[in-house]
């Protein structure tokens, strides 16, 4: 046998590792509720504006089927600057960096600044990225507490006393996936505030649901730093319901001038790479250019979705939540013990027993997430219901089971 590499072989992605035994028990003929999957488009009345949709098609019919430039077009690079400025910080076309999807510019930006012996400080729990792929520049990543226990708020005495000079890069995900936290002007000051007392410290600011914000409280980082320096992510996926395009950016926040050679790194990375898709930018360059009011319809459909699944779970023995602020996803916490370091396994049972899936919380964060499930809340309200009315019977089930 030839051998693979360590870094392939140890990777994990939770969101898709369960996919394969769903995939096993579809093709044996059993339909499966899947509540697993952080796409929009997955889930009936999210469809991608039909504006956005003929734009790329356009696009397409046009012509525009050649490599674009290396850090994006310009039409869509001046429309993210726009945009990032109209979020409270001074952004130019060149701090603008067009990636495909926010996870190319995670991987782009871990290879520019990440050795041997360098640490990410990442929210625990986090979604999967921000722990695979630190490793396979030799550097680790530690986590940092969101609390359990209030609205999963970030832990700001814990980050302190993790802080050291090996640590590049500090990851705020804002709102977070999986626990939906946001977190407001005074935390992410607070945060900064720390961060500034680390030269070699980077902020990386994952604000992908930033216009999925239900507590009103969500901020740019880079609109309140007037030091620190900050990586600004965005793109196409979430907030424009079209995360097959693979159109994300990374904006680059550097108000005292240290990123100079980090810039430079960055960019010799994106021209090795070529580009993002060319088409696919035209379709995001109509999402931030046109109207948006749709968007107000989609978000009200999703408040409810969200209301629903509150609703059911505070009616559920043996699960609860904390009401996520924004994004679209519960992260409850299975109260029986049974289930307190067995997320997976229950995960499975739940999957074959009534053919629902979630996600295990331990793939989140072996620590910090186990005993904990994510529960996507974007299926229509039968659907929705269906599935905890299976989950209320799973769980009655198994409690029964252990007396
Ligand atoms: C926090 C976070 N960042 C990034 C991504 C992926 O973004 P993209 O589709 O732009 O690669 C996800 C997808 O679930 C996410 O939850």
């Amino acid at each position: 046998m030839i051998p693979v590499s360590k870094r392939a072989s140890t990777i994990e992605y939770a969101i898709r590792d369960v996919v394969v035994p769903a995939t096993k028990l579809e093709s044996e003929g059993h339909e499966i509720i899947k509540l697993n999957i952080g796409d929009p488009i997955a889930y009936p009345g999210l469809p991608t504006p039909p504006h956005m949709v003929e734009a790329y098609r356009t696009g397409l019919a046009e012509g525009h089927n050649g490599y674009s430039p290396s850090y994006g077009l310009a039409q869509l690079r001046n429309a993210i600057a726009m945009d990032e400025s109209s979020k409270g910080w001074d952004c130019s076309i060149d701090d603008v960096y067009v990636c495909h999807g926010v996870t190319e510019a995670l991987q782009i930006i871990f290879a520019a600044t990440l050795e041997e012996g360098t640490k990410v400080l990442a929210p625990g729990p986090h979604y999967p990225p921000y722990m695979a792929y630190p490793q396979m520049y030799g550097a680790s990543t530690i986590e940092y507490a969101l609390k359990s226990d209030d609205g999963w708020a970030i832990d700001l005495d814990d980050i302190e006393s993790k802080m050291d000079s090996d640590v590049r890069l500090l990851v705020v995900i804002n709102p977070n996936n999986p626990t939906g936290n946001v977190a407001g002007a005074d935390e992410i000051d607070q945060l900064l505030a720390i961060a500034k007392k680390w030269p070699n410290c980077m902020i990386v600011a994952d604000e992908i649901y930033d216009g999925l914000d239900f507590s009103g409280r969500q901020v740019s980082v880079a609109s309140r730093s007037s030091d620190v320096p900050v990586f600004s992510l965005n793109g196409v996926s979430k907030v424009y319901y079209a995360p097959g395009w693979r159109i994300g950016y990374l904006a680059i926040h550097d108000p005292t001038n240290v990123m100079v050679d980090v810039r430079d790194g960055i960019e010799r990375l994106l021209r090795s790479r070529l580009c993002a898709s060319t088409p696919a930018q035209l379709g995001y360059l109509a999402g931030l250019s046109e109207d948006r009011s749709w968007m107000v319809e989609y978000t009200s459909k999703v408040r409810d979705r969200r209301q629903l699944c509150l609703e059911r779970i505070s009616e559920i023995e043996g699960i609860e939540v904390e009401a996520p602020g924004g994004a679209f996803y519960l992260f409850a916490r299975l109260t029986d013990e049974i289930w307190a370091t067995n997320d997976k396994d229950f995960v499975l049972k739940l999957l074959h027993e009534e053919h629902v899936l979630v996600v295990h919380g331990s793939g989140f964060s072996p620590e910090m997430g186990a005993g904990h499930i994510r529960i996507v809340f974007l299926a229509d309200e039968r659907t929705l219901n269906t599935a905890f009315d299976r989950i209320e019977s799973f769980l009655q089930r198994h409690r029964s089971a252990k007396k």
